[in-house]
């Protein structure tokens, strides 16, 4: 079939001897999460007509402000998930912990777990600028038939068996990887169904864009301000543009389309970083790796690290592989807990 006219639905049949696990199991939680992003969606495109901008009045886990539709997201691909049976756990960005999730008859038999940032870039619904959806998989490590434990969520992002975003954006975008390279798929808003718009989409090999908040320069370490010189310098294809929207998704996205590297660094004000680890850079790091790009803590591969809670935060330098390398290269001349 000419891959122009073939939808989100046919290639999940066409690829299932593909995935890393072939089984019906997990071709339904991509169905799950295809429908879900259809649902979050349709409630995007109302936002401004209805009253689901604007702040929910509470606070989430990481004391930040939860969004109506931050929550209404969350709840859309949590009960989408949970009413399938598709998966044994979830863990979001705004639950406080981990849900178990329960077969009929209490025990669980599904083998995967999903991990979520239902909304992301939520700052951006009042003022109609793009946001988006990001999911991982994994494979749990405890027994099948029991409760997940948190184990099961704190493994390393090399362990991912797929992950992906949606970006609602002028279209709305559903990308994702199984780890053999990354396709992109557009929603035709009329009939309600994903065409895959972009096969085996790749960074292309030169980068020009950097997209960093740069408000927060004079709280950035040593090797960031350098490499932000050396991106503004006149010299061989320099200086790169800059473009910074505020929505991981829709920044990343644009990178690797056009060609960009994606920062969020330890500040002097937020020592770890501000990105999730979880639910944020390891799902965007394994579509980078598999588009050919790279992804950082500035020091380290982000998919080794081994995290230690789940709303773990790191820094994040993520895009063109050349552009993360030379970021590194500024980043080792000052030792991790000496760069400021
Ligand atoms: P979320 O809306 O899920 O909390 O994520 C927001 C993240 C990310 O999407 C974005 O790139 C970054 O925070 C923006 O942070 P600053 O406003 O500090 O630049
Ligand atoms: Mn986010
Ligand atoms: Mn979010």
């Amino acid at each position: 079939m000419n891959n122009n006219h073939m939808t989100l639905g046919e290639f999940i049949i066409d690829n299932q001897k593909h995935f890393k696990y072939s089984s019906g199991e997990f071709s339904r939680l991509i169905n799950a999460i295809r429908l879900a992003a259809k649902a979050v969606n349709h409630e995007i495109r109302k936002a401004g007509l209805v009253d689901i901008t604007g702040a929910s009045g509470d606070i989430n886990i990481q004391g930040e402000t939860q969004q109506k539709l931050d929550v209404l997201a969350n709840d859309l691909f949590k009960q989408t998930i949970i009413n399938r049976e598709i998966v044994c756990g979830i863990a979001s960005e705004e639950e406080d912990d981990f849900v178990i999730v329960h077969g009929k008859n209490k025990a669980n038999d599904n083998k995967y777990i999903l991990l979520m940032d239902p909304l992301d870039g939520s700052s951006n619904i009042d003022v109609n600028v793009s946001v988006g959806t990001i999911f991982s998989i994994y494979r749990r490590v405890s027994p099948e038939g029991t409760p997940v434990t948190e184990e099961d969520f704190l493994q390393k992002g090399n362990q991912q068996v797929a992950a992906g975003y949606i970006a609602y954006g002028t279209s709305t975008m559903l990308v994702f990887t199984t780890g053999k390279g990354v396709n992109g798929f557009t929603l035709n808003p009329a009939i309600g169904t994903f065409y895959l718009s972009n096969p085996n989409m790749k960074f292309p090999d030169i980068g020009k864009i950097y997209s960093i908040n740069e408000g927060n320069y004079v709280h950035f370490p040593k090797g960031v301000k350098e490499y932000l010189k050396y991106c503004q310098e006149e010299k061989e294809n320099r200086p790169y543009t800059s473009r910074y929207i505020g929505s991981l998704v829709s920044d990343f996205h644009r990178n690797m389309i056009k060609g960009g590297i994606y920062i969020y660094p330890t500040s002097a004000i937020g020592p770890k970083g501000k990105l999730r680890l979880l639910y944020e850079c390891n799902p965007m790091a394994f579509i980078a790796e598999q588009a050919g790009g790279k992804a950082s803590d500035g020091y380290k591969r982000i998919l080794d690290l081994k995290p230690t809670e789940l709303h773990q935060r790191v820094p994040f330098f993520c895009g063109n592989t050349q552009m993360v390398e030379k970021t590194e290269e500024f980043m080792s001349k000052y030792p991790e807990d000496a760069n400021y």
